[in-house]
């Protein structure tokens, strides 16, 4: 498969083909969506939690985010790789902004940056663009100031907050934003902002009518126990499975069960004296 561009994830939206998304954090995950031809790959600051064991996004840093990128980069043939800019790596100024980008661009190659954000984010999103380095916005719940919005919870269901979303999603389209990522809105706003928007936008808890969906890959393979978001569905539970390999092995070790001839490297006993 060829690299996938954004003008296939623009005229996917034009022809109502779907949009696949999941995000991944190391090598061997990269591989496998790569391999599964899902289109984009996000390298989520969820990786904060779900591989690094933080209890939010807030703490993750640029160093954190370059680290998981480079990894998933080497691994990736095809898909798009877009990274999350982490808490405050894009909020003090717009200079500071394009230079964070621009390190996941140059030093780790991916292809384009993702940060959280509605209107007032908009020059940003223009100042990352017009460095040449394509944006996904992100807007609903923004879970990196998840406190300015009292807690984890849908966003837009009020008259106020739907049209806000609403003027942001344009406001971030106007500046230049290639793709839109929808966190937990209510389906039919969605729905009709998605139809509104030339570009492509991607829901995680917002119903089915956007152009396509993403879902942390520790959710759907069931490598992440602390919790399970209503809107991620789980299409394996490996956590048990791993847990059980783990414990074969370890009895194996116990036992003298392993290593067994086929993992040694055996030498006979008259060949050792001749050593001595
Ligand atoms: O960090 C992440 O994984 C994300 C997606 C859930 C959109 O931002
Ligand atoms: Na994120």
């Amino acid at each position: 498969r060829k690299k996938v561009t954004i003008a296939e994830l623009q005229q996917k939206k034009q022809k109502k083909e779907k949009i696949t998304m999941l995000t991944a954090y190391d090598y061997p995950t990269a591989r496998i969506l790569d391999q599964a031809e899902i289109d984009t790959v996000l390298v989520g600051d969820s990786g904060g939690m779900v591989a690094l064991g933080y209890e939010s996004t807030v703490p993750v840093t640029m160093e954190e985010m370059l680290f998981m990128s480079k990894a998933v980069a080497r691994g990736i043939q095809s898909a798009f790789i877009i990274a999350d800019m982490p808490f405050m790596s894009y909020q003090g100024s717009d200079e500071r902004a394009v230079d964070n980008a621009g390190r996941f661009i140059k030093e780790a190659g991916c292809d384009a940056v993702k940060l959280e954000g509605g209107s007032d984010f908009a020059s940003t999103v223009r100042a990352i663009v017009r460095a040449g380095i394509p944006v996904c916005a992100h807007i609903g719940l923004t879970p990196q100031t998840a406190t300015m919005l009292s807690g984890f919870k849908v966003q837009g269901k009020d008259a106020e907050g739907a049209r806000k979303l609403i003027q942001s999603a344009k406001d971030l389209e106007e500046a230049g934003a290639f793709m839109i990522v929808f966190e937990c809105i209510p389906d039919t706003l969605a729905a009709r902002i998605t139809a509104e928007l030339k570009i492509p936008t991607i829901g995680i808890g917002a119903g089915k009518d956007c152009d396509g969906q993403v879902l942390v890959y520790h959710d759907t393979v069931g490598l992440f126990e602390r919790f399970i978001p209503k809107f991620a569905k789980q299409y394996l539970n490996l956590t048990p499975m791993i847990r059980d390999a783990v414990i074969q092995y370890k009895t194996a070790v116990e036992t003298g069960a392993f290593p067994g001839p086929e993992h040694m490297f055996t030498m006979s006993q008259e060949e050792l004296d001749k050593l001595y």
